[in-house]
């Protein structure tokens, strides 16, 4: 039938549900899905396994340009091959975690991702989330989310993730360690974490996933149909 395929952007902090919420909308709309944090986190694992000072800008760029990060799909979960090895579990890891922000944040880093998402993303049929999808990575994109939540709510959220990898941490220490990571993704220089002008938002709070998933699928069905 032709109908249009459109470009969705989900932005909003971790913990906020927005990799949950645009993975079932991608499965819903028959769509790709690109989790661009993972990328982040990919490249972040391959500077700790090569034990490079995640400060080193320009080294890490450097290794950026010859990086191989895929993501694939296998029974509606994502899968993250770095250099051709599945490192989907070891990206998730609190010492990925703890490191990510800083590596991220270096902007000769970004330019080079910011590129290879936008290839990804180029044909349309694509939800992507991450924090500068909707304002550097695709500014023109169809339809913006930007989703937020308490940070006790996402610190909640966080911990059951953790537990069900075998980590048990204190509610109170994920409270500040988020704080922290919102803070710094906040506040750096180049694709800080930033709701578009022209974003919808959605505070997740007292939402289901279910809930979550049924807002954005109405407002992508509302822009799908037009004409
Ligand atoms: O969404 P996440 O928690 O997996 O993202 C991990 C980190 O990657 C996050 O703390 C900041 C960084 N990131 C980024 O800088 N830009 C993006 N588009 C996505 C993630």
């Amino acid at each position: 039938k032709g109908m249009k395929k459109i470009i969705i952007a989900i932005d909003g902090p971790a913990g906020s549900g927005k990799s949950t919420t645009a993975r079932l909308v991608a499965q819903k709309l028959g769509y790709i899905y690109i989790d661009t944090g993972a990328m982040y986190r990919a490249l972040t694992l391959k500077v700790i396994e090569l034990g490079i000072n995640p400060n080193d800008e320009s080294l890490i760029t450097k290794i950026a340009e010859n990086t191989k990060i895929e993501l694939l799909y296998e029974n509606g979960n994502l899968k993250v091959i770095l250099d051709g090895k599945d490192v989907s579990e070891k990206i998730r890891s609190p010492e990925v975690t703890s490191l990510v922000s800083i590596v991220s944040a270096h902007p000769k880093l970004r330019d080079i991702m910011v590129k290879k998402q936008r290839e990804l993303g180029r044909n349309g049929g694509v939800v992507m989330d991450g924090r500068d999808i909707g304002t550097v990575v695709f500014p023109d994109a169809d339809l913006k989310i930007f989703m937020t939540a308490d940070v006790r709510e996402r610190a909640k959220r966080r911990q059951k993730e953790l537990k069900a990898q075998g980590f048990d941490v204190e509610i109170e220490k994920l409270i500040k360690e988020i704080e922290e990571r919102d803070k710094f993704d906040s506040t750096r220089e180049i694709g800080p974490l930033k709701k578009a002008d022209d974003a919808i938002e959605i505070d997740t709070t007292n939402l289901t996933i279910d809930e979550q998933v049924e807002i954005v699928l109405k407002k992508a069905y509302e822009l799908i149909n037009q004409n």
